[in-house]
């Protein structure tokens, strides 16, 4: 059946949209006092994730109290580091922590490409919040960029240096490249099963792209990234680096749909690196939420007048902080509403 509401498609192919669509990085998070209910029923975070009615119930959340133009599928990235053979805890306050990590060949000999089998429970979630939507928005499905992953492989846990993945970079990049190898294969078999099962579109989430600098970036990320991007022909792809505007113009040579655009980057120089090939998502900072009602309007107008309504899709320049007022999420999106292109 037909999507009713397509805009984001239409935006990310750069078919002409009425107004531009919107949606928001971790929008279903614990923002939602209903998120936040359905994570006490499941128990944990990683209950949560791998019990698909409860993961398919928060997904659709978003579209029912927001009324975005778009679910994003309720997993992590850290799922395929997990399918691969290694798993993790998420501890309340601390983020993720790996027991185990990859520091040498022998860690890299153990891992596993073969997830199918592991990841079935994110189909059955996709499936079932296919159900749910029953064609009211796309659903995006997405995956972690293979540095990001990388990072979080190598070092355990979230850190300020990501001293680890860099020291490998430098110390021994064979290895540093036989892992983003394996973690690319497993990220192109897992996306596939997304697409699969009902994902209408993707995202690549390559959050430490700014600890490293033009060159390293150049060899250790872009030709993982264009690997996915390459893999991935049936559905527009949106790669979001996080940090990386050093590498604008390399990231707008990528065989992908929509670049995602952080806030330190301006519209305009955004637009002016990459043209008119591509469509840019972005970029309000999130911390405008903090302030009042018609604050935020006012920012989202000057957004949207900055990127222009066609080839754009309306969202933030990084994930919704938890603190923030879902009263004022509500406002961002309906002042997209009300946008039109007339
Ligand atoms: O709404 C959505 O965006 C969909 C779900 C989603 C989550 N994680 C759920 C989540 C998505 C797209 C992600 C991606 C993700 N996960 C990224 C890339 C995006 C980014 O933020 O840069 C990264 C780096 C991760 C790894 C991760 N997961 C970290 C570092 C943390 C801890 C930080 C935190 O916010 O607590 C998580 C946990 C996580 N993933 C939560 C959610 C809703 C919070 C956990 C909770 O409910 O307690």
């Amino acid at each position: 059946m037909a999507l009713k509401n397509d805009l984001i498609l239409r935006a990310a192919q750069g078919i002409a949209v009425e107004r531009p669509p919107v949606w928001l990085m971790r929008q279903a998070g614990r923002v939602l006092p209903e998120y936040r209910a359905t994570r006490a029923k499941a128990g944990s975070f990683l209950n949560l994730l791998k019990t698909p009615d409860l993961a398919s119930e928060v997904t659709v959340q978003p579209v029912d109290i927001l009324h975005v133009d778009a679910a994003i599928l309720f997993s992590d990235i850290l799922v395929i580091p997990e399918a691969m053979g290694l798993p993790y805890q998420m501890d309340e306050g601390k983020g993720p922590v790996f027991p185990q990590t990859v520091r040498d060949l022998s860690g890299l000999q153990n891992l596993t490409t073969d997830v199918t089998e592991s990841l079935q429970y994110v189909l059955s979630t996709v499936r079932q919040t296919k159900e749910r939507l029953n064609d009211r928005v796309p659903l995006i499905g997405f995956a972690g960029a293979p540095w990001t992953v990388f990072c979080y492989m190598t070092e355990g846990k979230g850190s300020k240096t990501f001293s680890t993945p860099r020291s490998m970079i430098h110390g021994a990049p064979e290895l540093a490249k036989a892992l983003l190898e394996k973690i690319t294969e497993a990220t192109c078999t897992y996306i596939d099963l997304q697409i699969s099962n009902g994902c209408n579109m993707i995202q690549l989430f390559d959050s430490w792209a700014g600890i490293l600098g033009p060159d390293t970036y150049a060899e250790f990320s872009l030709p993982y990234l264009r690997k996915i991007c390459e893999h991935i022909r049936k559905v527009p792809v949106t790669v979001f680096a996080l940090g990386a505007s050093f590498a604008m113009e390399k990231l707008a040579e990528l065989p992908c749909a929509t670049l995602g655009i952080d806030w330190h980057t301006s519209p305009q120089y955004a637009r002016k690196m990459v043209g008119d090939k591509m469509t840019l998502q972005g970029n309000l900072d999130p911390a405008v939420l903090y302030g009042s009602h018609s604050h935020v309007e006012q920012k989202t107008r000057e957004m949207v007048e900055s990127f222009g309504v066609q080839r754009y899709i309306a969202n933030l320049g990084h994930g919704l902080y938890p603190d923030i007022d879902p009263g004022k999420v509500i406002t961002f999106v309906e002042t997209l509403h009300k946008f039109d292109a007339l």
